[in-house]
């Protein structure tokens, strides 16, 4: 029997400041197979890459999808479809060095709020919904940020954020 696994294609990560990243992504009407694919697709790419969480517009695809593997063993990938974000107590933060796919080499302490609800359509199709925190909650709140054409780099001071896109442009020797 064929593992799906070996069908799964590597997917191309843009990387700032590529323009697509800031672009909104618009809600997934159905799930369907092409979806699907492509929720395999990026769970694979997360996991080649090393990275913990993956949202569609970082893989130029326009639609509300992340996948997130928190965990120690990268064995336990989880798909948030449509996710809406709700704070519970904007009050209560928490600080993590983040880091990006489409920033590599950079990171940055960005505080966020420490727990949220989030509401979501998972890989079936199906609605639920629970509370986050800790790391899941920050990574939720990165990876929706990247729908809505938000990067980690936009919390910054402006001192902090040119330094990032000033060593980001000499590194990939572009000019801004
Ligand atoms: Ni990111």
């Amino acid at each position: 029997m064929q593992s799906k696994f070996i069908k799964m294609k590597l997917l191309k990560i843009l990387e700032f400041p590529d323009p697509r990243l800031r672009t909104k992504a618009k809600p997934v009407e159905k799930v369907t197979d092409v979806h699907k694919e492509l929720i395999d697709d990026m769970i694979h790419t997360m996991y080649e890459s090393k990275g913990i969480g993956l949202a569609a517009t970082q893989v130029d695809f326009h639609e509300r999808i992340l996948v997130i593997d928190i965990s120690e063993e990268r064995d336990d990938p989880q798909v948030f479809i449509n996710p809406e974000v709700e704070i519970l107590n904007k009050d209560e933060k928490s600080g993590y060095e983040e880091g990006c796919l489409s920033l590599p080499g950079h990171f940055a302490e960005i505080e966020r709020p420490a727990t949220c609800h989030l509401d979501y359509v998972d890989y079936n199709g199906k609605k639920k919904a629970f509370k986050a925190e800790g790391l899941l909650a920050t990574c939720i709140q990165h990876e929706v940020d990247h729908l809505n054409g938000v990067l980690f780099i936009d919390y910054l001071s402006k001192l902090k954020k040119d330094m990032i896109i000033k060593n980001v442009c000499v590194q990939r020797n572009i000019f801004l």
